[in-house]
């Protein structure tokens, strides 16, 4: 593979394996600021809120480990990284990707791209994250069951290898501008804009109850607000469903 690793911010030392169970847990492991690891296929890939990530050949398994402690704020990571794999999406496919909150960048209604952040806690602290992003490249198997009316992938056909290296050239490059330039305005912006349940009817839970209501906006800390029969709530983590 061939990985750039001079960015201006931060240099890249990249592992790549062919198969593993977690590249979140190897980056945990390796601890090193700028360690990438990529993997071509997880057999443990992890997703948000304790769920499977599937895994297959294809696609891109990525995770990048961060020193955070000389950083402010750590906690747009995820809203960072969602803007650039969408944007790095956009210009690898000439189609335009939408990001639906709270990290999840979609296709054509369907999802090509998930995001799992971890902090990496020592002493009570945030010291580290460890930044993990899996994306449905080019197609190479059928997806079964739940996942086939809600995964899809960017391309049908193509040359990996050259798609997965342009891609994490892409993504490293805006990521990495936008998180260590602190460009907290232009990331508001661009999930504002590429809001994908912008005006959709969706539901959540809040105490324990399901609550419905409609997805109005994004705020500045690209929290979620939703008009529930006239009253806002606003969603600061956690998943909502679009209800058909
Ligand atoms: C989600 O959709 O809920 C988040 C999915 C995150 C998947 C990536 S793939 C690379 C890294 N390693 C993992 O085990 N998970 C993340």
């Amino acid at each position: 593979m061939n990985i750039k690793t001079d960015y201006e911010n931060l240099k890249i030392k990249p592992f790549h394996t062919e198969e593993t169970a977690s590249t979140n847990d190897d980056a945990k492991s390796i601890a090193l600021n700028g360690a990438l690891v990529i993997a071509d296929r997880q057999t443990g890939g992890k997703g948000r809120l304790g769920r499977e990530f599937v895994s297959e050949k294809g696609g891109v398994y990525m995770s990048l480990f961060l020193d955070t402690e000389t950083y402010d704020d750590t906690l747009f990571i995820t809203s960072a990284a969602a803007v650039a794999a969408s944007r790095a999406i956009d210009e690898l496919s000439g189609k335009s990707s939408l990001i639906k909150w709270v990290n999840d960048v979609y296709l054509f209604g369907k999802k090509v791209c998930g995001i799992l952040a971890e902090g990496v806690i020592e002493n009570g602290k945030i010291k580290s994250a460890v930044l993990g992003i899996g994306v449905n490249l080019v197609k190479t198997v059928d997806f079964s069951g739940e996942l086939k009316e809600k995964a899809g992938f960017i391309f049908e056909t193509g040359d990996f290898n050259a798609l997965r290296e342009k891609f994490i050239d892409l993504f490293l490059r805006e990521f990495l501008r936008l998180f260590f330039g602190g460009e907290k305005e232009e990331i508001y912006k661009a999930y504002k804009k590429k809001n994908y349940l912008s005006g959709k009817t969706v539901t959540f839970f809040e105490n324990g109850r399901e609550l419905s209501g409609k997805a109005e906006d994004i705020d500045r800390d690209t929290a979620l607000l939703v008009n529930c029969d006239g009253e806002i709530h606003r969603l600061v983590f956690g998943e909502v469903n679009i209800k058909l």
